[in-house]
């Protein structure tokens, strides 16, 4: 029976454009996983979409002075775009603004508040009594108590990554108007995490495949002790909490966002015609579901939103949850704000997705932090993606067009280094597949490369050209063997590739989609003799210096 898997990546908050730290820490890997889980055959459902309540939106409306409405609208737009044209390839991309959304997070919440695990409680806050209002967590900065850096902000240091409480924070101020805050009274809705100590603790004992960044982090919360989390806040964007007492409260947005993952199925059911196959996916405990994220949501995912889970009662909990590293460019943290970054739609205007998708998986900040360098960009480009598999598609089809009229030559007897590649390419098959059921999609983009090395090394070793002079059937086997690789290589390039897999597949001219082939029978897969070659198109072109130059003086300007 084939694996059902709902797979989610992290909701991005709508408030700028996307930019290649999303992509590396959270997307890309993904992506690959659902691609190759499609292959495989498996049941999978890719869930998404945009994060558009919190303050990270209303900071960013007031700074622009516009609506949040305005922000989320502009940026949602924005990065379903970019998803697409870099080839994250969602079922559904909803946003937390939908009717919907709000009505499931509002259920959600009166679902746990009746079973009595959210309760009100009377808290001083910051308030600040120039802009006459309560002051959120990251409208407060101040100076880090652990590493004195000033710009801390009240929920977190950006520079030690500590998390915090905004009380912590050493001269406190308002964010917007630099005022020194004071504390009031006000109410909020807790949601009772203490309760859920033990069960979590209990339910993470038994996955022993986490990655060890989730664990470790996990077991520094549980060791501090989990304390009860207010849910709710005083901002006037957001869903509303649902009672009656609640006027001008909304829900805080870490307790929506996950939500989403749930409203954006029920969204894509809605879409299909079938609005009830959402269930099919959240309600059968045979269903996997990963979250993808990055490391900066390790407790929303491993701790809170399980427990919320747990609370409600209803869903399954998440099996696997894939957190990765930060990136960084050019040896520095990305910040936006300072403008260093590189934004996808930017780099999509200049250059084809798949070299940059190639880049964060043969490098992905699995275990540590990754840099990104457009240095590094341009040789992973030049000399694997274009010395490696193209120049092995591009000498062996141009060789045959020239010699055997373009259609696949009729092999005669196998001879042991031609059997050799058959064997490697079912080899790479299973580790590429081992690698990334463990969600290891740097060690599964190295297995690939290698088996474009292996088939360039058969090729030079072999020798077509030579073969012609002396014995035109041996040099027909010798190409046939390259052919039926890179047909392999065209179906084991889509989770990594997937604009050059499918481009590959067209030049082969084989028949329907590469994408309905299934992952266990590529090995089997053979073009037939005589089949004539497609259209042969350069599959990745060279990037040159001043090209990269131009970009590193754009980061830097
Ligand atoms: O860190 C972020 O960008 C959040 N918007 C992630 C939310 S993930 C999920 F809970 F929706
Ligand atoms: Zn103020």
């Amino acid at each position: 029976m084939a694996e059902k898997i709902l797979v989610t990546a992290a909701l991005p908050y709508a408030n700028g454009p996307l930019h290649i730290g999303h992509l590396a820490g959270a997307y890309i890997p993904a992506d690959v996983y659902v691609r190759y889980q499609r292959l495989k055959g498996s049941d999978v459902l890719f869930i998404c979409g945009s994060d558009e309540h919190g303050v990270p939106i209303t900071i960013r409306a007031d700074r622009e002075n516009v609506t949040p409405k305005e922000i989320v609208d502009r940026y949602h737009s924005l990065m379903k775009r970019s998803f697409e044209r870099i080839g994250v390839a969602f079922d559904n991309y909803s946003r937390t603004s939908l009717p919907l959304h709000h009505k499931i997070s509002q259920d959600f919440f009166l679902n746990l508040y009746r079973k009595g695990y959210v309760s009100e409680q009377s808290v001083q806050q910051y308030y600040c009594p120039t802009c006459k209002r309560f002051l959120p967590d990251r409208y407060i900065e101040g100076e880090c108590p652990l590493c004195h850096k000033q710009e801390a902000r009240g929920d977190q240091c950006e520079s030690c990554g500590r998390w915090l409480e905004p009380d912590q924070l050493i001269t406190p101020k308002c964010k917007i108007c630099g005022s020194a805050p004071d504390f009031r009274t006000t109410k909020h809705w807790y949601f009772k995490l203490s309760e859920f100590q033990k069960r979590l603790e209990d339910w993470q004992s038994s996955k022993t495949d986490w990655k060890n960044n989730v664990r470790e982090f996990c077991s520094g919360w549980f060791q501090e002790g989990l304390t009860d989390r207010p849910i709710t806040r005083d901002i006037d964007w957001g869903i509303p909490v649902p009672l009656p007492d609640a006027e001008g409260k909304v829900l805080y947005v870490w307790f929506d966002a996950p939500i989403g993952y749930i409203s954006s199925s029920v969204e894509w059911a809605q879409n299909q015609g079938k609005p009830e196959r959402w269930r099919d996916y959240w309600l059968d405990p045979k269903t996997k579901l990963v979250h993808f994220i990055g490391k900066d949501n390790i407790v929303f995912h491993a701790i809170v939103w399980p427990a919320t889970l747990m609370a409600h009662g209803d869903f399954i909990l998440p099996a696997q949850i894939p957190a990765n590293e930060f990136l960084n460019i050019e040896g520095r943290k990305i910040s936006t704000s300072r403008n260093w970054a590189v934004w996808v739609d930017e780099y999509l205007d200049e250059f084809p997705p798949d070299p940059l998708r190639y880049c964060f998986e043969a490098n992905a900040p699995e275990s540590k932090d990754a840099d990104f360098t457009w240095k590094d960009f341009q040789t992973r480009n030049n000399s694997e993606l274009a010395d490696v598999i193209g120049n092995l598609v591009n000498r062996c089809l141009s060789f045959v067009e020239k010699h055997f009229e373009a259609k696949v030559p009729s092999p005669g007897e196998l001879c042991d280094a031609d059997r050799a590649v058959f064997t490697a390419i079912a080899e790479s098959i299973n580790r590429i597949g081992s690698a990334l059921e463990d969600f290891q999609v740097r060690r599964a983009t190295a297995e690939l490369m290698d088996l474009a090395r292996l088939g360039n090394k058969y090729f030079n070793d072999a020798a077509p050209w030579t073969a012609l002079k002396s014995d035109r059937t041996r040099c027909a086997t010798i190409l046939n063997t390259a052919i039926q690789l890179q047909a392999a290589l065209a179906v084991l390039m889509e989770p990594f590739l997937p604009f050059s897999a499918e481009k590959l597949w067209r030049m082969l001219n084989a028949p329907g989609s590469h994408r309905n082939r299934r992952w266990h029978d590529i090995s089997g897969l053979r073009l037939p003799d005589h089949h004539p070659l497609g259209k042969r198109e350069i599959l990745f072109s060279k990037i040159e210096d001043a090209v990269i130059e131009a970009q590193i003086a754009k980061l830097h300007a």
